[in-house]
């Protein structure tokens, strides 16, 4: 099969009151494709931890998703401060959120890892005062456990 979905979100740094729709909108999308809730569940907590990220940290992003007939590609594009240091930022509990950004409930600095942990594939591309891009792909095809 060589179908292909795609549909494009953007994301505006600093409005929290936006936090989650993109990934609703995408749960709701995947759903009527017929994704299995596996895939589904790994692919919206992507998308939300990168919506939540640009909305944090960045001044504005585009969340790309893509769906084949094997993969479900998402990329992330944010103009934006950059991450120096990707490693570190990957560290389970590693965070620069702000006072603001903690009273609402993030910033524990286990998003990158949640992304990392959710993905088949995933490359993190970043460059400082620029922005961040991130690429991932999950594959449809259920993991063997
Ligand atoms: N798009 C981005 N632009 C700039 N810096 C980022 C971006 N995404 C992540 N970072 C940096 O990487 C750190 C770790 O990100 P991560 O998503 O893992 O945790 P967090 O956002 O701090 O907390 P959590 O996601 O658990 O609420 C952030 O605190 C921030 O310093
Ligand atoms: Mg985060």
């Amino acid at each position: 099969m060589d179908w292909a979905y795609q549909s494009s979100f953007s994301i505006e740094g600093g409005n929290f009151e936006n936090a989650g729709k993109a990934s609703i909108e995408i749960k709701k999308i995947l759903k009527n494709l017929k994704i299995s809730d596996e895939i589904l569940r790994r692919t919206a907590i992507v998308v939300y931890e990168s919506e939540l990220n640009i909305i944090s940290y960045a001044d504005q992003g585009v969340i790309n998703l893509s769906v084949t007939g094997d993969k479900i590609l998402i990329s992330v594009d944010d103009v934006g401060p950059g991450i120096e240091d990707i490693e570190l930022a990957m560290q389970e509990g590693y965070s620069t959120a702000t006072d603001r950004i903690r009273e609402m409930g993030f910033g524990a600095g286990m998003g990158l890892l949640n992304i990392k942990n959710c993905s088949d594939e995933l490359q993190i591309f970043s460059e400082v005062n620029k922005g961040t891009h991130l690429s991932i792909i999950i594959n449809r095809m259920e993991r063997e456990s």
